[in-house]
């Protein structure tokens, strides 16, 4: 057990500091995101201390933090124009930027890979201890690997006294959430960290950006992590954290149905009144930099709470609230819960079904195009289209590897076990693609979304919705419809109604019926009769 010294933020300290991590050992340091846990970037043994100490995998990378410009330099074998851009915008400041790696910097800090990440803090202690010990310095949150940063110097003790030689203080972080790390070895630029500077921030100054998948979403079972830092258990507090997606009223609706021992929210200091159970807050509903700041430390008191189920609010996810949500979806392991109420909307071709979710959508109600998302669940590269190769025949792809429509439709309109099965593979990838959806809709300014679906009864979405409408016409009508739309023939349009179910099948029994027998005045009067039906059957629950 090392004997850890507590350094103050004045000269004495900084000295201090200094002559520690010049002599190879661990210090604490304050930055203006979270603390980190620093060592001299370019002593490799040193470094390989820092993993020790955090039990970190030695294949997750560190950043190297410089406390001037020029000395970025030497760490990278080039500076594009872009990185000087950013650089010249946002440092210094909470922004990481990743470039190929110069010969001296040494495997620990890299994890073996040929790619460098740099940082010029704006921390005054930050930078002050960099100059001062003369050296870069490599340094990740000063946390046990898993749990969430510390973002003082009471938190830093925690996870590491006794295992470093110091804990420079230096007060609270003003950010509260880890760099944004962006990497510059890819075209466009791709953000593999959201934090304190924003996407919108980004594309200010570079043109437009690629958010990586991993940043909102699960890794994929067998996808390589673009950061290696992805792939790690993060942020989480000893409880198990599921966020509650939804309105205030939803969200307060469900903990309180779900109270009980162990039980503890994670809300907003609004929603506290409304609510039943014991609650730790992180910030206001809308204000998602007060977000930042008190998030990690809000899951640490969970722990000192003794909570061991928490129900957190979720924040929304634009401008700091994505780097928001991105920490909460990993303490949360991507348990997501979405109270979102779904709409189902369907009818048979032509009768005026997107005529309704145009109108609804003109009153804010997200709508998830179903025929939409089948294209995207058969792009190339996807399981399915995998599986509608090996379920039919390569003869189903274009020379580009897309999947060529007409051929499909053709083999699988031949008989009906090839119809069944192209619908066995077609069906679920559809559905999972739209709860992914909905759950991207879920935010808190909506307590609806529609999921808009031609075929709702026969792909079985009707099993996701908690409230169904159909649009139906006169036969005559419909068919004057498509055939003016699709520039089709009498007997064509009338072949693919034909071809379809009955009224009766859509309207069966639960089931809110539009019938669509007047002008396009007349339906959009009845979907926005209909949406505040809806409305108000929501408040009413
Ligand atoms: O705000 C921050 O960035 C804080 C303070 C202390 O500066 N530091 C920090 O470091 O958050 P750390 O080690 O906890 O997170 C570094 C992240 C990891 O997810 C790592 O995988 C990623 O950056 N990373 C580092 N080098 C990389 C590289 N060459 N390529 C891709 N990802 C890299
Ligand atoms: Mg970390």
């Amino acid at each position: 057990m090392i004997d850890t010294q507590l350094l103050q933020p004045n000269t004495d300290g900084i000295d201090r500091a200094a002559t520690l991590l010049q002599g190879g050992e661990l210090v604490a340091i304050p930055t203006e995101t979270v603390y980190g846990l620093a060592a001299n970037a370019l002593d490799g043994t040193a470094v390989a201390s820092i993993f020790a100490a955090k039990d970190r995998p030695m294949d997750n990378p560190l950043i190297v933090h410089i406390g001037d410009l020029k000395d970025w330099t030497p760490l990278v074998t080039h500076i594009p124009d872009n990185a000087l851009k950013l650089a010249d915008a946002y440092w210094p400041g909470p922004l990481t930027i990743i470039l190929p790696a110069a010969e001296c910097i040494p495997t620990e800090v890299t994890g073996g890979l040929s790619t460098v990440a740099v940082r010029f803090p704006s921390h005054p202690i930050a930078q002050a201890v960099i100059l001062r010990s003369g050296c870069p310095l490599a340094a990740p949150s000063a946390n046990r690997s898993g749990s969430p940063s510390p973002t003082n110097a009471a938190r830093v003790a925690e996870d590491m006294h006794g295992r470093i030689a110091a804990i420079l203080d230096g007060g609270d972080c003003a950010v509260g959430v880890e760099s944004t790390v962006v990497d510059l070895c890819h075209t466009p630029p791709r953000l593999l960290r959201p934090g304190g500077i924003t996407p919108e921030m980004l594309e200010a100054v570079v043109g437009p950006i690629e958010i990586d998948p991993a940043v909102t979403h699960a890794l994929q079972k067998g996808a390589v992590a673009a950061s290696p830092g992805m792939k790690y258990k993060h942020y989480a507090p000893r409880a198990e954290v599921h966020i509650v997606k939804g309105s205030p009223a939803a969200y307060a609706e469900y903990v309180n149905a779900h109270a009980g021992n162990g039980v503890c929210a994670l809300c907003f200091e609004e929603d506290v009144a409304n609510l039943t159970t014991p609650a730790v807050t992180y910030g206001r509903r809308e204000d998602a930099l007060s977000q930042a700041q008190q998030l990690f430390d809000a899951l640490r008191q969970l722990d000192e709470q003794g909570a061991t189920t928490v129900y957190a609010a979720c924040p929304t996810p634009s401008g700091v609230g994505l780097a928001v949500y991105n920490r909460l979806l990993r303490a949360a392991a991507f348990r997501v819960i979405n109270t979102i109420r779904v709409v189902g909307l369907t009818g048979p071709t032509g009768a005026g079904k997107s005529t309704v979710a145009s109108a609804w959508h003109k009153h804010g109600v997200p709508i998830i195009d179903t025929d939409q998302l089948a294209r995207r669940a058969v792009e190339p590269g996807t399981e399915c289209l995998q599986q509608l190769v090996q379920a039919f025949s390569p003869a189903i792809l274009q020379s580009d590897g897309t999947l060529n429509r007409a051929k499909l439709a053709e083999i699988a309109l031949a008989d009906q076990d090839n119809a069944k099965k192209l619908n066995a593979i077609t069906h679920p990838a559809i559905l999972a693609l739209t709860r992914q959806a909905l759950e991207d809709a879920a935010d808190s300014r909506h307590d609806m979304a529609v999921v808009d679906a031609p075929l709702l009864f026969e792909a079985e979405f009707d099993a996701i919705c908690d409230e169904i409408v159909s649009v139906i016409a006169p036969y005559e009508q419909r068919k004057q419809r498509i055939m003016q739309r699709d520039g089709i023939t009498d007997e064509v349009a009338q072949r693919r109604m034909d071809a379809q179910q009955e009224d009766a099948f859509y309207c069966r029994e639960g089931v809110t019926v539009i019938h669509n027998n007047g002008d396009e005045d007349a339906l959009i009067r009845a979907a926005e009769a209909v949406l505040s039906a809806l409305i108000s059957k929501e408040d009413a629950s």
